[in-house]
């Protein structure tokens, strides 16, 4: 590869606005951003913006160097906003310094506390109290695999126990950091889990470990070891007001097999604890501000009076230990409070009061040693003998004053001859005094931790693991650096080691397992170092080697050590520019230069051995005990030590440190370690406040960044082939895309990276080099932008294309009106034109013809004159002429005329004489004829009988009419006399209607007097039932009297029968009279008995409310049915009348009792085998009706054993079997309970719980309390009826309990992972950092499917006839349940919460809350509220104060911690805005004008009274025994009550 392209290639990340970080003073690292890059021939010139402090910086450099550096010289890149706030450091891509503080720094802000790097936890100190480790939070840690939750102390914890109980390792939990950074604290965080996690056992791999919220007392007394060793080893510092002065390794000791302990699975059965290095010097020096250990402090402020004068303590600040460091109180400590602690958890380990107060008093004694005054004189020191201080210390030893004092100003040395004694002078002595303080301190301390492990592991209790928490000092590299630094530096060395080597192993495995190629490259090891202090011939070494010389000192110590490692092929060791008292060793984190002053009395921190021997002989035998342990030294682990001036001598401090970190390691190797690694933010102890040097420094001291250095060196990025392709699809062409994953990312990675170098595939991974990451990230932005560019391109396109073409339309359009308006102007012009074209013609026209009328009318009237005087011209002429020819007519007609008469009279006149001769002959006939009479009467005579006949008919005419007239006249009066009749009809019905009303009054009159009569009756009735007996009497003689009668009678027949026909047939009627007579007196007296009798019923008829009753007898057909009305005073009788007659008397029950039928039910309920059968077969081995879909059983077929049972219990009390009653429903509710505690299925749970209520409210009808039963029978009842009710209670509870346990692992999937709606599927990670995280492993499990299952529960208890009220009760809280285990989780959740799943969330609820609606229950919708708030946070807003008020506003129930909970996990989606710390600060500020509980997690076990459900009302006890079941006894009771 050439130059050019090398360069090119290593600069293409630095491209314009590129982020890169840069050193800062303040700020550790700063931002800034390329601004511009430019190549002149050999030189780069990068032009960098800082955006904070809005400067820029220009750097330059020359190719050919920065070539030759590998390009380290170029300021380290920004991760792309992927990993912005990533939970694992790990994950980064481009991991350096500057990222890693960033990333903390990040989350810090945003209240995150803890941070994963690679395997290690980093826990900065918030400082503040957080609502991080309830027990809620517990349970939603426990069962769940490390990536699956936030990071979190209990994620560390809850591996380390899974771990210890899958694989049965031991394990170790490291958690190490600076002073005040929180060790101890997490540490015991990490214990209290322990112990309550394993609390209820019963704990397998895939279930959730039930969380207790009490412990048992071995997990008590184990946590009882924080605060005894945290008063006699911690003490407040300058760093830290609960500063643990000693390192410590406590193994939680687990056994799974304990025979004899009552639970079963993994639990604690002990503990034991070694310690390291205590501070022994702060027993006798505080530097300013600090204190002496706790317990002298609770001492002098919390002994009671008595002690206080024993012990002779008085304030702190009268005693020399305790006020050097002028600070005797701690804000927020309360010294009392916390001697009762102390006192507390050492009776809990097993310390006794009197061995209490035997420590104190030595604690006293040690107080009193430092205030004894060593005074000089001549150079030699003394004590005063009188000195009280001296008096009380050696009283309090036991000591002999005395030889007590010598010891102090005077040594003694022991030659091969003789002893020596010489005087000390005043330092020395000082130095004598306190070293035996300081010894008898540490050997109390050490008996303390000594007698904790006794009774924490009683020799012989089995364990079978145990899981180490390792509690110790961190690097430490001050301004002057002792002893006390160098030890504590060589542990953290050793610890370091260990850890590279761990996360080289883990690294080397992933390797391996995926089969990868690939060489490791060499990291810094520091063995070295490790060696040059602890090796042969080692600084520890040589510093035994100088201590056990007399004249051992630390010049000549230092001087060893420069001639040995001051060489130049030791890298670690260095040596001084100045100065020839300190020693510098090149430790992994930093160079830390030792002060020499003090090593060898350290080292050797030994007391002289005259003291010890008066110590060893005190008469307080407890002290005794306590430094007798010095005689049993720790077994020293090199025995191959050389062993000089014969004797073995006491071991240094040096060498016992060594050997006990040694054996440290070699635990810690034989476990499986997790890491924690502690960072105090800040100095100041400011919540969240970050001070990024400070936070670098310790990340260098805990070994983070050399991690991230080992991970540098391989492959740091792994992503499976899925999470990968998942992401990055989109950097190849869309017809590459593949469904095999592995195929895809292949081609991915081809595609993209030309170097081979910077990926592997492995099996299932693929692996990358730092950075390529980051740069496939930028790729991938570079890809959207560019999808996002040509998106928008095409839509632009097509936006500015639509309106383009609608523009032209519209342009168009607009001409088209234009041009129409103008040609229709121009039309209308044309129009006008012509309309005036037309006018004028017409009007030209007009004119034209009137003045051609005019012309033409005179033409025509001249024409006409003219032709009048023609025409009359002409007319005259004519007149004339036709005057002529008229004149002509008349003559010629009158002239032809006159010749036509004369010929016509002519003619007539001869033809008149022609015709006279005919009619003359005729005449002369005629008269000849008219002679003859004869003819003429004949005619007469025919015309006489026509005559007749007509007079006759006119007559028959005549009469006719009169007849008619007659009858008419007969009609008419027939007609009056209707009319009359009419009109005296209506007059007499009015008549009646008058006499109705009298009726009327009169029938009222009728009924007083039959209510009168009836009054009578009633009377009457008395009267015969004084009657009754006699007539009984009566009845009696008359039957006798009948029989006789029957005899006679019979006889009688007989002889009828025998006599002949002659007797006498009067005699016959006369007896069958007396027959007749007798029949009829033999049916009144029984009809008269049966009335009688009859009264008597009918009385208890009409209390019943029968308002009839009838006195009828058939027999004889006499007697009528008479209706009885019911008198007034029967429905005016008072309740209380009618509740005592219906009420037996005492004396009637027992007459009842007397009766042979009573005796026999009696007999029946007692019997023994009744009771066998109702607990037998009606509870025990009942075949409980099963729900089915196809048929509903009825309330009988469910209800039969409640309503048995209750018939039973009432007949028993019926018959005041109180005893009975006890006995047999006791039995019979113990089985029931027994039946109902041993959770069978949702079925026998809703049939029980239904029965039970029901016999619960059959016990409870007024019936069954108004008995008036013995007062034993009222309380048996009572406790019946609360044993029943508590019944109820339990089968509910359990039942609940049952459901919540097969709900657990449905909720999650069903409400958070289901995604329903298929806009919105994201990814089952929230981004790509799922390469530590697992996702539920259930899976699968919808909304649907829990809908579904809530139903069928809802429909089961509605088949079983439950009590609306329960049935509402059990859902609501498997509502609440879900709504809050949701909610917990989603809190909880890691890489999760994105806005696509807010929507989804949503949806999920709402379908729940439909369904809730839809059962009738929408009060539990409020269960849900808290969840779809949170949901609902999840889509709104939130990147500015505005919009965390709509926040606010809409989610009302969610209070602060929850809100900035989810604000700080929400993960931004591509091209969203991070979200910015200061938006947490304002809702912290907001919350604090509406401080509602700062809790995190709702409290899932609140579980909602049980509300008891009303009682239903039962007419009657159904008798109801199903055809299936052989029951009888209990069908004997059946009928016995009816
Ligand atoms: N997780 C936490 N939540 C709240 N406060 C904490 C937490 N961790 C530590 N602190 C605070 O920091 C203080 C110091 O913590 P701790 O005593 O555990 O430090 P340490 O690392 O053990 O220090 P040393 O090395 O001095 O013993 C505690 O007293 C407590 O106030
Ligand atoms: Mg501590």
């Amino acid at each position: 590869m050439t130059d050019a392209s090398l360069v090119e290639k290593a600069l293409k990340e630095y491209t314009k606005g590129t982020k890169a970080y840069f050193p800062d003073e303040a700020e550790g690292w700063i931002v800034a951003t390329v601004t511009s890059k430019s190549i002149e021939g050999d030189q780069l010139r990068l032009t960098f913006n800082v955006d904070q402090r809005n400067k820029n910086i220009n750097l330059d450099w020359s190719l050919a160097k920065l070539q030759a550096s590998n390009f380290a010289d170029l300021p380290p890149l920004k991760n792309p906003p992927m990993l912005e706030g990533t939970d694992d450091l790990a994950t980064l891509s481009y991991l350096h310094e500057a990222a890693v503080l960033h990333g903390i720094k990040t989350r810090y802000l945003q209240e995150q506390i803890y941070t994963y790097s690679g395997i290690v936890l980093i826990a900065m100190n918030p400082f503040q109290r957080l609502s991080l480790y309830s027990p809620d939070i517990m349970r939603e840690y426990s069962g769940k695999d490390r990536g699956e939750l936030e990071p979190h102390l209990y994620a560390v914890a809850e591996d380390a126990y899974r771990t210890l109980i899958k694989e049965a390792r031991n394990q170790s939990i490291i958690v190490s950091g600076e002073s005040g950074a929180g060790k101890t604290q997490s540490a015991k965080y990490i214990m209290r889990y322990f112990a309550t996690v394993d609390n209820l056992g019963n704990y397998n791999s895939h279930e959730a470990a039930p969380v207790a919220t009490t412990i048992s007392e071995v997990e008590e007394a184990v946590l009882a070891t924080n605060p005894i060793l945290e008063a006699f080893g911690n003490s407040k510092t300058t760093r830290n007001d609960n500063s643990s002065r000693f390192g410590k390794y406590i193994e939680v000791l687990f056994s799974n097999n304990d025979k004899s302990s009552p639970r079963k699975g993994v639990h604690i059965v002990g503990a034991k604890i070694r310690t390291y290095l205590l501070e022994r010097s702060r027993l006798i020096f505080q530097p300013a501000t600090e204190r002496n250990y706790h317990i002298f402090y609770q001492l002098c402020a919390a002994a009671p009076a008595a002690e206080k004068k024993e012990l002779g303590l008085t304030g702190w600040d009268s005693f020399f230990y305790l006020k050097q460091g002028g600070t005797g109180t701690v804000p927020g400590f309360d010294d009392v409070a916390e001697f009762a602690n102390t006192q507390k958890a050492l009776s809990i380990i097993g310390i006794s009061v009197s061995q209490q107060w035997d420590i104190f008093r030595i604690c006293a004694a040690l107080l009193h040693i430092g205030n004894i005054e060593i005074k000089t004189f001549r150079d030699e020191a003394s004590v005063d003998d009188n000195d009280p201080a001296l008096a009380m210390a050696s009283k309090l030893l036991g000591v002999d004053k005395a030889t007590f004092k010598k010891w102090i100003v005077k040594k003694q040395i022991i030659t091969r001859s003789e002893k020596i004694v010489s005087s000390l002078n005043q330092y020395q002595a000082t130095v004598a005094r306190d070293s035996v303080a300081k010894f008898v301190y540490s050997m109390l301390f050490d008996w303390i931790v000594r007698l904790i492990n006794k009774n924490l592991a009683k020799d012989g209790q089995a364990y079978n693991s145990f899981i180490g928490v390792l509690d110790i000092y961190g690097f430490e590299h001050f301004k002057k650096n002792s002893f006390e630094q160098f030890c504590i530096n060589y542990a953290n060395e050793k610890l370091q080691q260990e850890f590279n080597a761990h996360v080289f192993r883990l690294e080397q495995e992933i390797y391996v397992q995926e089969k990868i190629n690939w060489s490791f490259i060499d990291f810094n090891d520091n063995q070295p170092c490790i060696d040059m202090i602890e090796n042969k011939l080692g600084i520890l070494d040589l510093l035994d080697e100088e201590s056990r010389l007399p004249s051992g000192a630390d010049a000549s110590l230092v001087t060893k050590l420069y001639q040995r490692f001051a060489v130049p092929t030791q890298k670690f060791f260095e040596k001084p520019k100045f100065g020839q008292k300190a020693f510098t060793i090149k430790h992994y984190a930093c160079d830390v230069t030792y002060d020499i002053d003090g090593f060898i009395e350290k080292n050797k921190d030994t007391v002289a051995d005259e003291q010890l021997a008066t110590l060893n002989s005190s008469e307080f035998a407890f002290l005794r005990e306590v430094v007798a342990i010095e005689a049993t030294p720790e077994p020293e682990p090199t025995p191959n030590r050389p062993v000089r001036g014969g004797a073995l001598k006491k071991p240094t401090l040096g060498s016992i440190f060594k050997a006990s970190l040694v054996q440290l390691m070699e635990t810690i190797r034989s476990t499986q370690v997790h890491y924690i690694r502690c960072i105090k933010p800040n100095s100041t102890k400011t919540p969240f406040g970050f001070e990024p040097q400070m936070v670098l420094q310790q990340l260098r001291a805990c070994g983070v960044l050399e991690t991230i250095r080992i991970s540098c060196a391989g492959y740091p990025s792994k992503y499976t082939f899925q999470e990968f392709a998942d992401r990055y699809y989109p950097l190849v062409a869309s017809n590459q895309w593949n469904n095999d994953s592995r195929q895809l990312t292949e081609i991915i990675v081809t595609h993209r990276i030309t170097d081979l170098d910077k990926y592997q595939l492995g099996l299932t991974k693929i692996f990358f080099r730092a950075g390529q990451i980051a740069i496939l990230e930028k790729l991938r932005t570079e890809r959207i932008r560019y999808c996002v560019v040509l998106i928008q391109k095409n839509i632009k396109k097509f936006i500015y294309q639509r309106s383009y073409v609608r523009t032209r339309a519209a342009a168009i359009q607009v001409q088209t009106a234009l041009r129409a308006w103008s040609a229709r102007q121009q039309m209308v012009a044309i129009r006008e034109n012509l309309a005036a074209i037309k006018l004028q013609a017409a009007i030209r026209e007009y004119l034209a013809r009137s003045k051609y009328v005019e012309l033409r009318t005179a033409a025509t009237v001249i024409q006409g004159a003219l032709r009048l005087v023609n025409a009359q011209k002409e007319f005259h002429f004519l007149r004339i002429t036709s005057a002529a020819v008229r004149i002509q007519k008349v003559f010629r007609g009158y002239s032809a005329r006159k010749t036509y008469k004369y010929e016509v009279a002519a003619i007539v006149l001869l033809q008149s004489y022609v015709r006279r001769l005919a009619p003359v002959k005729e005449f002369s006939q005629l008269k000849q004829e008219a002679k003859s009479v004869g003819k003429l009467k004949e005619i007469n005579y025919r015309l006489e009988g026509k005559v007749v006949e007509l007079s006759q008919a006119l007559k028959e005419q005549e009469l006719g009419n009169k007849l008619m007239s007659e009858e008419i006249s007969h009609l008419k009066t027939q007609v009056g006399l209707w009319k009359e009749k009419f009109s005296k009809s209506d007059l007499s019905n009015k008549a009646v209607k008058t006499e109705y009303v009298d009726t009327s009054t009169e029938l009222k009159k009728e009924l007083q007097s039959v209510t009168e009569a009836k009054e009578a009756l009633v009377r009457e009735r008395e009267r015969d039932q004084t009657l009754i007996k006699k007539q009984s009497e009566d009845i009696r003689k008359f039957e006798l009297d009948l029989e006789k009668h029957k005899e006679e009678l019979t006889k009688l027949r007989d002889e009828l029968k025998t006599t002949t026909k002659g007797e006498d047939p009067a005699v016959v009627m006369g007896l069958r009279k007396e027959v007749s007579s007798l029949r009829e007196q033999m049916a009144r007296l029984i009809a008269g008995k049966w009335r009688s009798d009859r009264v008597a019923d009918s009385q208890l008829v009409s209390n019943d409310g029968d308002s009839w009753a009838y006195s009828s007898y058939d027999g004889l057909g006499e007697a009528q049915p008479q209706p009885r009305l019911r008198t007034p005073s029967s429905y005016l009788e008072s309740p209380d009348s009618l509740e005592r007659r219906r009420t037996p008397a005492p004396s009637a029950r027992t007459i009842v009792a007397d009766s042979p039928e009573t005796e026999r039910s009696i007999r029946i309920l007692e019997d023994k085998a009744l009771e066998d059968e109702i607990l037998d077969s009606l509870v025990t081995n009942l075949r409980i009706p099963l729900p089915s879909t196809q048929t509903v059983a009825t309330r009988s077929e469910i209800f039969f054993p409640s309503h048995l049972i209750g018939l039973v219990a009432t007949q028993l009390a019926h018959f005041g079997l109180a005893q009975r009653l006890q006995v047999v429903m006791g039995n019979t509710l113990k089985a029931i309970q027994g039946l109902t505690t041993r959770f069978e299925d949702d079925y026998v749970s809703a049939f029980w719980l239904s029965n039970c209520h029901e016999l619960l409210c059959i016990l409870n009808t007024p019936d069954m309390r108004n008995q008036g039963f013995s007062l034993d029978l009222v309380r048996g009842l009572e406790s019946i009826q609360k044993q029943l009710e508590y019944i109820v209670k339990e089968v509910y509870s359990s039942w609940i309990k049952e459901l919540r346990k097969r709900l657990d692992n449905t909720i999650i999937p069903a409400i958070i992972e289901t995604q329903s709606l298929p806009g919105y599927v994201c990814k089952q990670s929230g981004n790509l950092q799922g390469s530590s995280g697992k996702f539920s492993k259930v899976g699968g499990f919808t909304t649907e499917q829990l809908l579904n299952f809530l139903s069928k529960l809802s429909k089961t208890m509605k088949c079983y006839y439950l009590s609306d009220s329960i049935t509402q009760q059990i859902l609501s809280e498997l509502i609440r349940v879900i709504g809050v285990t949701a909610f917990n989780h989603l809190l909880m959740r890691r890489n999760f919460c994105t806005w696509k799943r807010g929507v989804q969330i949503q949806y999920n609820i709402s379908r729940l809350e439909e369904w809730c609606t839809g059962q009738n229950i929408p009060e539990a919708a409020k269960y849900l509220q808290h969840i779809l708030q949170a949901a609902k946070l999840l889509t709104l807003n939130k990147s500015s104060a505005k919009d965390i008020e709509a926040i606010l506003e809409n989610c009302p129930d969610l209070n602060a911690t929850q809100i900035k909970k989810l604000l700080s996990l929400y993960y931004a989606a591509d091209f969203d805005s991070p979200l910015s710390p200061e938006l947490l600060k304002v809702v912290s500020s907001r919350a604090s004008l509406n401080e509602k509980s700062d809790v995190l997690l709702l409290d899932l076990e609140k579980v909602s009274e049980f509300n008891k459900p009303s009682m239903r009302h039962i007419e009657a006890i159904d008798k109801f025994v199903p055809s299936w079941m052989n029951l009888p006894c209990l069908a004997a009771v059946t009928t016995l009550a009816q």
